[in-house]
């Protein structure tokens, strides 16, 4: 599904080039969506729905793991969707008919939809009753560690950095949890997935920051020379190693799951009411 060269630009967080993603953050995202769908235990032949699916990391686990159906994807970059089963649409207003997939899920996109709320309200209108709706994110704030490195040292340099950390408040347990009860969904569970994220060394480490693809590269690719530099050095004498020279650092990420209860009484059915 996905093409590696298109150019693809959000909102001041760039994902351009598909390939220079997965070396960034594609490769452990991928893991993790196979644990999340694992956890899901959604029925086969069931059509599912994969909100901002990108790269494809989360499509790809749903087609090797849940004998779905028909997986949809729907994301908003322009040009990188290719294929019959691909939507260019924003997640908060998806051009899709109410009640029409068995499972929707969204992988580390919820975050960057400007009122997450809107998403999930559109995640419950499009599922039918009785399906799963389920996300997950990363935990910016301490658990996915190889950002919260990054971050830590850049505010060493630069104190105005854009920390992921407090910018996505919807990265949370308490907050996961609300939002897709406040979208009338049932039976909401919330839980961490934790995968290691092994780096043979710093340039393994550091040379996906240099892409300008997610937040923290394309910040770093604005940044002059010397403070790149100042950055580079202080995660080059901190990040921790193993004796043969590898960065072991984990990386946790938040799922949330519900249930789409019967019609009239999710969030959607009464905004549409
Ligand atoms: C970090 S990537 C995650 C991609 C993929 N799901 C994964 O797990 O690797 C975030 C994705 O969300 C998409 N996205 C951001 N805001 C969106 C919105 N409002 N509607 C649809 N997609 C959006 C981006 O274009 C990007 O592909």
């Amino acid at each position: 599904m996905a093409n590696p060269h298109i150019l693809r630009v959000m909102a001041g967080d760039v994902w351009a080039v598909g390939s220079v993603y997965e070396a960034y953050v594609g490769r452990w995202s991928r893991p993790v969506a196979t644990e999340f769908v694992r956890w899901l235990a959604v029925p086969p032949a069931t059509r599912w729905l994969d909100a901002g699916c990108g790269t494809g990391a989360l499509t790809d686990a749903i087609t090797a793991n849940a004998a779905p159906a028909l997986v949809v994807g729907a994301d908003m970059s322009l040009g990188f969707l290719k294929g019959p089963t691909v939507v260019n649409a924003d997640a908060a207003a998806l051009p899709l008919a109410t009640g029409e997939f068995g499972a929707v899920v969204s992988g580390l996109a919820l975050n960057f939809v400007p009122r997450p709320g809107d998403a999930i309200a559109e995640f419950a209108r499009v599922a039918k009753p009785g399906a799963t709706v389920a996300a997950y994110v990363w935990d910016y704030t301490d658990g996915m560690q190889m950002m919260r490195w990054f971050w830590d040292a850049a505010r060493e340099v630069d104190p105005a950095a854009p920390d992921e950390g407090p910018r996505f408040p919807i990265c949370h347990p308490p907050a996961l949890e609300a939002a897709w009860t406040a979208a009338g969904l049932g039976e909401v569970s919330v839980r961490p997935i934790e995968i290691p994220t092994v780096f043979t060394d710093f340039d393994d480490y550091w040379q996906p920051f240099l892409g300008g693809q997610g937040a923290a590269p394309a910040y770093l690719a604005r940044l002059d020379p010397d403070r790149q530099r100042a950055i580079r050095d202080r995660l080059e004498n901190q990040l921790p190693r193993q004796a043969d020279g590898t960065i072991a650092l984990t990386a946790v990420a938040w799922a949330v799951r519900g249930l789409r209860v019967e019609s009239g009484t999710n969030r959607a059915d009464v905004r549409m009411a």
